[in-house]
């Protein structure tokens, strides 16, 4: 069972996950930095290089408090680049359910690398964290982010009306979740499960 004594490393077919370090400065820089990333979400567009410590500092107190786990992805024949981030926000360990957040580097866009490193990710959930439901809020608007969902097998289960507030307004968002009970019956290999447990 994960314990957050370390960030565990998690690889698949393209890519390779691990720890954030002070070394990916620059690159969550070029991430977060970039209008379209934070459209869609309550993190503010970085406008100067101090932020991107901030912002791990908070990654790593998340862990540190073993509320949240966020994943640096690389690719895996250039693993010095981080390219985006994918994790657990919120682990209701009582509930077995967690929040998945996920933003990825504009230029690697549409290429399946975020549906692809979300599988890595939930499977970890599944098996290593015990996970019985993952969930993902999504504003309607984001049209990417819900089809990344919708290919992993999640369940619209409803739209939340003004649920988030950032950036001077508030957003509806979209509710998805993938059950455990869903990977058994639809059969979704790839989350790596045999049986219930
Ligand atoms: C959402 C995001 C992570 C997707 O990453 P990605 O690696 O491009 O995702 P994938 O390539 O695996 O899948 C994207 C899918 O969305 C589709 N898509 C992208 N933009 C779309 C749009 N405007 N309308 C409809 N479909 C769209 C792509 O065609 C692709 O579907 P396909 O494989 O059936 O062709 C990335 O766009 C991103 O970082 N966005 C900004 C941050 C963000 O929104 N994070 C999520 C917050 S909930």
């Amino acid at each position: 069972m994960f314990d957050f004594k370390r960030v565990p490393e998690i690889r698949t077919e393209r890519l390779l996950l691990n720890a954030v370090t002070a070394n990916d400065d620059d690159a969550l820089y070029d991430i977060f930095s970039d209008v379209e990333v934070t459209r869609y979400n309550d993190v503010q567009t970085f406008i100067n290089r101090r932020e991107p410590a901030i912002f791990r500092r908070f990654i790593e107190s998340r862990f540190e408090e073993r509320v949240g786990v966020r994943w640096a992805i690389r690719l895996a024949d250039a693993p010095g680049k981080l390219i985006g981030l994918a994790g657990y926000n919120v682990w209701t360990r009582h509930n077995r359910c967690a929040e998945i957040g996920y933003d990825l580097l504009r230029f690697y866009w549409n290429r399946g690398i975020m549906t692809e490193a979300l599988r890595g990710v939930i499977a970890f959930g599944f098996r290593e964290m015990a996970l019985n439901r993952v969930e993902a809020l999504v504003t309607d608007t984001n049209r990417g982010s819900c089809r990344v969902l919708e290919k992993l097998d999640f369940t619209a289960e409803g739209l939340l009306r003004q649920r988030g507030c950032w950036k001077g307004r508030y957003h509806d968002l979209w509710l998805f979740a993938l059950l455990r009970a869903d990977v058994m019956q639809k059969g979704l290999t790839w989350a790596g499960l045999s049986s219930t447990p």
